[in-house]
């Protein structure tokens, strides 16, 4: 940090709030444990990045007189949420009524996204769909394209203007899908080493190899893929897996030999430290194990799974097998861009397997847990010093009803867990990308 005077701090920019972030993962002990909390907090920020947080009453005297103070007490600070899975051009079929996944896909998902040959469509869907991540608090998503290379050219050209946080890769698919959108794997392969060279590390974004799932994917893509996967360091590699009983049977009938969903994936080389598979929900307790064993992480998608009445996803036994975890929108068969909303569904979901999700650890997945997941917890996810400023005002009072409620208690997890039930993006004032305000409530 600069210094003018010996005792006197002067970063860019202050942000005086509550602020509330994640320390370590909830473990066995008290969740309080985990967190820091300063009721009237202070974020110091300097070249984008956290320089020190703590009590405004301990950093105001050390701070010159000079650095401007983004006054924001009464809102609570916390560090930008995280969507580990997410279609950006499956935005404008949120709500499509009544299907189940794979009837889901051909009646919605793929019309949908055959319109992505369009550039324009790409243009102003990615346009519309990064403001409303910003709207929603979200600073890092985790993103899959359509099969189209434009797709993910027009969202990175979006999410680098704002200088945000994104991961993102266009579609593979060789079989069982519309002709249309299906492409030789050869051809998916070269796009997909064309996009990595135009996007992956630069900035802030960074490239997902992106095979939809097993079914429509044939044992060469797969194994192509880990190839490729293999290349560059740092590539990630998204996919689903086990999201439904119908699809795991299909999986079955496709790849006869594999023990089970997940070898499917591994045997091509696509299971390690950067590797998020979205829902995970119909897998036993070995699959757990290797996936925890690979590093890989799970993408825990509630809304979505709700939506399409997929079932319940076992967080509890994801947690003790010790595999990161993180929350997913699933945008568009998930129904909240909101990652908040998303952890309230998720303790909803917990509640009908028996198990109550606190909502500070519901907190650290929205947050760090994201974060871990996707190994950018050196980068983001607190506000550790060095780490990247991102982060969102949280406004108690956005609504008459939570205004109402947060009203009624001091205790900091129950106002957490009110505004995870009753919030939405009105309940998010600002976002903050790289300690700048990108979004402001109007
Ligand atoms: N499985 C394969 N593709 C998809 C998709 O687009 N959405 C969901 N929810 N599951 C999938
Ligand atoms: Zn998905």
């Amino acid at each position: 940090m600069k210094t003018s005077h010996a005792t006197l701090l002067t970063p860019d920019r202050a942000i005086r709030a509550a602020i509330l972030h994640c320390i370590d993962a909830p473990g066995n002990g008290a969740v309080e444990d985990q967190v820091q909390y300063f009721e009237d907090g202070m974020l110091l920020v300097e070249r984008g990045r956290v320089s020190e947080v703590g009590e405004a009453g301990r950093l105001l005297p050390r701070l010159d007189s000079s650095v401007p103070v983004d006054d924001q007490r009464g809102y609570l600070l916390v560090p930008g949420f995280v969507d580990t899975h997410v279609h950006y051009p499956q935005t404008d079929i949120i709500a499509a009524h009544g299907k189940r996944l794979l009837e889901w896909l051909e009646n919605y998902a793929w019309p949908a996204e055959a319109a992505f040959a369009e550039p324009e469509v790409c243009a102003a869907t990615a346009e519309f769909f990064i403001s409303e991540l910003l709207r929603n608090g979200t600073t890092t998503a985790c993103v899959f394209g359509s099969v189209h290379m434009e797709s993910v050219d027009q969202l990175m050209q979006v999410a680098r203007r704002l200088r945000l946080r994104l991961i993102a890769g266009k579609v593979l698919m060789d079989r069982n899908c519309p002709e249309a959108m299906r492409e030789p794997w050869q051809a998916g392969i070269e796009s997909s080493a064309e996009l990595i060279a135009r996007w992956h590390g630069q900035e802030r974004l960074a490239y997902a190899l992106t095979p939809r799932f097993a079914p429509t994917c044939s044992p060469k893509q797969l194994a192509a893929t880990g190839q490729l996967l293999d290349s560059r360091p740092g590539l990630y590699l998204q996919s689903h897996m086990a999201e439904t009983l119908a699809e795991c049977r299909w999986v079955a009938e496709l790849f006869p030999q594999a023990p089970s969903y997940l070898h499917v994936y591994d045997d091509a080389g696509l299971v390690g430290e950067r590797s998020i598979f979205a829902h995970c929900i119909h897998i036993d307790d070995r699959d757990r194990s290797g996936l925890a064993a690979a590093g890989a992480a799970i993408a825990f998608c509630p809304t979505s799974n709700l939506f399409l009445g997929s079932g319940l996803f076992d967080y509890r036994a994801a947690r003790d097998a010790k595999v990161r975890v993180g929350l997913g929108t699933d945008i568009g068969a998930g129904t909240r861009f909101g990652i908040p909303a998303t952890a309230g569904e998720a303790y909803k979901v917990a509640k009908l397997s028996g198990q109550v999700l606190d909502p500070l650890e519901a907190f650290y997945l929205a947050t760090l847990g994201g974060a871990r997941a996707l190994r950018l917890d050196g980068e983001i996810g607190n506000f550790a010093a060095g780490k990247e400023a991102d982060c969102v005002l949280l406004d108690y009072n956005a609504t008459p009803l939570l205004a109402r409620r947060t009203a009624s208690t001091d205790d900091l997890a129950e106002r957490l867990f009110a505004l995870m039930m009753l919030g939405d993006d009105r309940s998010v004032a600002a976002t903050y990308v790289l300690g700048e305000k990108v979004y402001v409530r109007s």
